[in-house]
C-alpha cells in the first residue's frame, strides 16, 4: 500500500505549489496511473514517495510505514524507480546498469550476471546482443526497456514508473504496454505509473488519478471517470479520446 495524505510541495517558500494537498491511496497489487499535463506535479509527487525530493508538509506511507521514519536507502530498496528520461549510467554497460542495485546489495558477480540476463529477457532484449553494450549504443526504446529491467532487479514490492514508455513509436509502445500488462498480472506489484497519454492510462490503469495544477481532480476507474467526470477539466481531458475509443471499446459506452 502507498498512501499520501495532504501532501504539499513548494519550491519557492509558498509562492506557488508544485503539489497542492494531494491525498491518494494505492492498494496492494493495484496499478494507479497518475495522469496530467506537463508541469502539473506528477514527477514531484513520485520523487517525494521515495524521498528523492523532501516534502513541505503531509504524510506519505509505504507498506504502512511513514517514509520519513525509514532510512532512505532501505526505503528505496523496496521501491523500483523508473526515471523520466531513462537515466541510465552512460559509463556502465547494460549489464552493469541493470544490476547496479544488486551490486549495492552485495550480490556476487555470477548472481548479478544471471539476474541481469533474466531481466533483459523479461523486457525482450537479447542478453547476448545487449549485455556488454553501452547505453549510447541503444535506441531510445531499448534504453527505456533497460530502465524498466533495472527497476525490477531487486524484486521490489513497489514500482514507481515515470513515463517509462514516453517518446516511443506507437508499435514499440504498444508492445511494451502489452508486456507491462503481462508482468502486472504475473507479479502483482503495487505500481504508480505516470503518463500524460490518456489512451495509455486507460489501457494500463486499475484506477486513474487525474492531476491538474498540483491537485488531484479525480480518482477512479476508467468507467467512473468517463461516465462521471468530477470537473470540467476531467470531462474535457477525456472527451476526445473517449469518443474515438467508443468504436473500439464497447464496454466504455454508458
Ligand atoms: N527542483 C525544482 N525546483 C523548482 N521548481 C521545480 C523543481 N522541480 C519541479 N519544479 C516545478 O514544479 C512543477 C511540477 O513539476 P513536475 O516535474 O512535477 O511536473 P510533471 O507533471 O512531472 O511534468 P512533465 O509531464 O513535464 O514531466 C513545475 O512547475 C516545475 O517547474
Ligand atoms: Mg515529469
Amino acid at each position: 500500500m502507498i498512501r499520501l495524505t495532504n501532501v504539499v510541495k513548494t519550491f519557492d517558500a509558498g509562492s506557488t505549489f508544485a503539489v497542492d494537498n494531494v491525498s491518494l491511496e494505492v492498494i496492494q497489487g493495484e496499478t494507479m496511473v497518475l495522469l496530467g499535463t506537463s508541469g502539473c506535479g506528477k514527477t514531484t509527487t513520485l520523487k517525494m514517495i521515495n524521498r528523492l525530493i523532501p516534502m513541505t508538509s503531509g504524510t506519505i506511507e509505504v507498506g504502512g510505514r511513514n517514509v520519513i521514519e525509514q532510512r532512505p536507502e532501505e526505503l528505496r530498496r523496496s521501491i523500483g524507480y523508473v526515471f523520466q528520461g531513462i537515466g541510465l549510467f552512460p559509463h556502465m554497460t547494460i549489464d552493469e546498469n541493470v544490476s547496479i542495485v544488486l551490486r549495492l546489495l552485495g550480490y556476487s558477480l555470477t548472481d548479478r550476471e544471471k539476474r541481469a540476463r533474466e531481466l533483459l529477457e523479461l523486457v525482450s532484449l537479447d542478453p547476448v546482443l545487449f549485455s556488454d553494450k553501452y547505453p549510447e549504443e541503444l535506441s531510445g526504446g531499448q534504453q527505456q526497456r533497460v530502465g524498466v529491467a533495472r527497476a525490477l532487479a531487486a524484486e521490489p514490492e513497489y514500482l514507481l514508473m515515470d513515463e517509462p514508455f514516453g517518446a516511443l513509436d506507437a508499435l514499440t509502445r504498444d508492445a511494451l504496454q502489452q508486456q507491462f500488462l503481462k508482468l502486472k498480472k504475473e507479479f502483482r506489484k503495487t505500481i504508480i505509473f505516470i503518463t500524460h497519454d490518456i489512451i495509455e492510462a486507460l489501457i494500463l490503469a486499475d484506477r486513474i488519478a487525474v492531476m491538474h495544477e498540483g491537485r488531484i481532480e479525480q480518482i477512479g476507474t476508467k468507467n467512473e471517470i468517463l461516465q462521471k467526470p468530477a470537473s470540467g477539466f476531467v470531462r474535457n481531458l477525456f472527451a476526445k479520446p473517449a469518443e474515438q475509443l467508443k468504436d473500439f471499446w464497447p464496454d466504455l459506452k454508458e
